[in-house]
């Protein structure tokens, strides 16, 4: 008798104890009446290529990536897609006969976001200010790039960093700007992201004057937890449209899911009730 096995996929990092994928892909698994599983799997870094050449289960059909393996698995892979290459990083592994293709789906999460978020928000609505210089600001610029950004202001704490960072990307449009002038930098531009992990519980908050942001800008901050940043708060309170992470989260998952299960999904107001409960639990 052939009994099928269920399909598997998983997150791999170290620690991973605290992701919320599985929860969030084993409610699309159940929603849409998939035979899957989606697992977490504790890799040390040391160990990811041994994770890769002998997978914990058979029928292991791809897997997603998070700290600290998103860079070093690169040179571990059959073939990366054009995204993840400019990102320099990949969050999504999909096994196709037995050949490990890289994608980077953070990119598209945070613009669908944004876009879903603001349907009004344009890249041409001005410049964009990104703080951080870590993957989550790769991913963003790279996007933001790809949809035709008239000018990207990088400010980070280390400022070599964000230099380093101008010069991969070799952009006339990335402009690097000191951290001290954070507040400045926001003259007449459209949108300002919050890329590193000020603001996450148990961490400083990221200080910075609103005031001199235009009126119809966005705020948008990429942390998730708490959900309402002391950032989100200002941006709240002095009236602007704001953006906060979890949704980013959401909607880098999507395609990642519909690529191995072969199944349309939805982000909506339910998925997200459900991981934030994952979050406070
Ligand atoms: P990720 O890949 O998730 O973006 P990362 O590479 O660890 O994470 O980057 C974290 C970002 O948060 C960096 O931009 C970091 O600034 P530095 O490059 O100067 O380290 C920023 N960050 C973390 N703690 C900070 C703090 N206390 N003040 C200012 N920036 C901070």
């Amino acid at each position: 008798m052939n009994i099928e096995k269920n399909l598997i996929a998983g997150v791999v990092g170290w620690p991973i104890s605290h992701s919320l994928s599985p929860r969030l892909h084993n409610y699309w698994l159940k929603k849409y009446n998939i035979r899957g599983e989606y697992l977490a799997f504790a890799v040390r870094p040391e160990n990811l290529r041994e994770f890769i050449e002998s997978p914990p289960k058979d029928n292991i059909i791809g897997f997603n990536l998070t700290v600290p393996h998103k860079e070093i698995i690169l040179p571990l892979l059959d073939e990366i897609d054009s995204v993840a290459e400019q990102i320099g990083a990949v969050n999504t592994v999909i096994i196709r006969d037995g050949r490990l293709l890289g994608f980077n789906t953070d990119g598209y999460g945070f613009l669908t976001h944004l876009k879903q978020s603001i349907p009004t928000w344009s890249a041409k609505d001005g410049a964009a200010v990104i703080i951080g210089a870590g993957g989550a600001a790769r991913a963003a610029i790279v996007s933001l790039l790809n949809e035709g950004i008239t000018e990207i202001r990088l400010i980070n704490r280390t400022k070599e960093r964000a230099e380093k960072l101008a010069d991969i990307y070799h952009d006339p449009r990335i402009k690097v700007w000191d951290w001290q002038d954070r507040s400045e930098s926001l003259f007449e531009a459209g949108l300002l992201v919050n890329t590193t992990t000020l603001g996450m519980t148990g961490q400083p908050e990221l200080s910075i004057n609103l005031s001199p942001l235009p009126a119809t800008a966005v705020v948008y901050d990429i942390v998730y937890n708490p959900l309402e940043t002391a950032l989100l708060q200002q941006a709240k309170q002095k009236k602007y449209l704001w953006v906060d992470g979890l949704g980013m989260l959401l909607h880098q998952a999507a395609p990642a899911f519909q690529s191995w299960f072969k199944q349309k999904v939805t982000v909506d107001q339910k998925l997200r009730r459900h991981v934030l409960e994952g979050l406070s639990g």
